[in-house]
């Protein structure tokens, strides 16, 4: 039998009361036009990085949908299954001793529009004329107008450039420290080669974040750097570093039945 993870039954408890909640609030024939639902406005939940890793809310079953997210900023806070869109990752230098099919991640090639034809219509193998002769950061026209953010490119504090990162021939995939191509999928390799720490830490599940079962080989759902840092600006937001910040949220509903959270504050061990 599939085993449940303990977050992800814990937080299917809390949505059912939610959805109980949320339910006893409507007005008596509401359950009625099940049409009026469908047409209901499409719900988009942002997951680590707004712009860059959305999902769109359905339902996996009727009255279960895959996300709820928080109508103050739009990020998700519940996930129905934590594995849904996902894919098995690839195997990456320092991560060659994962389980098989342990470790999942949401492939990113689909969230990328202009990938595609990076290597085809536009660089097609070859260096384009002009190449700049060092990783000195200057206006690209051409892409700024495709990918707007670039036009505020933010990181290495203007030590490093395009090709630090893009393949120089095959442009829709990345480049390790002896140009040899990495795919677009195995992102954390090229972010480790300079930030090796950084890249040992997610790796031990201590930097970065993930859902699933927290149980010994229990399967989980690694959220990769790219899905929490925009590798064209990382230094965004009014700090000039990290991110820009988020409004927090107000605690979670009580229970029913439950006056106030003061069962937090008895501990059954004394210390
Ligand atoms: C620090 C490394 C790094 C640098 C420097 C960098 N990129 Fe990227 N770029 C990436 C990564 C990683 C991705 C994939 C991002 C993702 O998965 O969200 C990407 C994605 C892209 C894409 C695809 C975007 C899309 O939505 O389809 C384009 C185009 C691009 N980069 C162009 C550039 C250009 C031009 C420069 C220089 C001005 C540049 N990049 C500099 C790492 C970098
Ligand atoms: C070619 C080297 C290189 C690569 C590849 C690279 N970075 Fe960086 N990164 C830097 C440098 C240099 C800095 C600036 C450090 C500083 O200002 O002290 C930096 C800064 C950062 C910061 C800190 C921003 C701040 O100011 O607090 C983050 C976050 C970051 N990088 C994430 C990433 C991610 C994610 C990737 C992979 C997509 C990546 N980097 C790939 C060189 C790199
Ligand atoms: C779940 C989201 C998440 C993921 C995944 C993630 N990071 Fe971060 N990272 C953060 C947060 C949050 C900070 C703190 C930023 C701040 O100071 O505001 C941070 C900080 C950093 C910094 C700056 C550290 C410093 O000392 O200032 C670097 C570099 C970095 N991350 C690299 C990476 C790399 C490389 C990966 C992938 C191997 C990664 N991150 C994956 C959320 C994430």
């Amino acid at each position: 039998m599939k085993r449940f993870a303990i977050p992800a039954a814990v937080l299917a408890l809390t949505g059912a009361v939610l959805l109980s909640v949320v339910a006893q609030d409507k007005p008596a024939d509401a359950g009625a036009p099940a049409a009026a639902a469908a047409e209901a406005k499409e719900v988009i939940c942002f997951e680590s990085r707004q712009g860059a890793s959305e999902v769109t809310q359905r339902e996996l079953q009727p009255g279960w949908p895959n996300v709820k997210c928080s109508p103050a900023t739009g990020a998700t806070l519940w996930y129905g299954d934590p594995y849904d869109g996902t894919a098995p990752m690839a195997k990456m230098a320092l991560l060659e001793n994962l389980p098989e099919g342990q470790a999942v991640v949401r492939p990113r090639a689909d969230k990328l529009n202009l990938l595609a034809s990076c290597a085809t219509a536009c660089h097609n193998g070859i260096v384009p004329k002009g190449f700049p002769k060092d990783n000195r950061p200057v206006p690209i026209p051409t892409m700024e107008g495709m990918l707007p953010e670039l036009k505020d490119f933010q990181h290495g504090r203007g030590a490093i450039w395009c090709l630090d990162c893009h393949h120089i021939t095959q442009r829709n995939k990345l480049v390790n420290h002896f140009g040899d191509p990495v795919d677009i999928e195995q992102s954390p390799v090229l972010c480790g080669k300079c930030h090796g720490d950084k890249l040992r830490d997610w790796r031990d599940g201590i930097h970065g974040k993930r859902i699933g079962q927290f149980v010994s080989g229990g399967k989980q759902r690694w959220f990769t750097c790219v899905e929490c840092h925009n590798p064209h600006n990382v230094q965004q937001g009014d700090r000039n570093r990290g991110f820009a910040q988020l409004q927090p949220e107000p605690p979670p509903q009580l229970p029913p039945g439950m006056k106030d959270a003061g069962h937090e504050k008895i501990h059954p061990i004394a210390h």
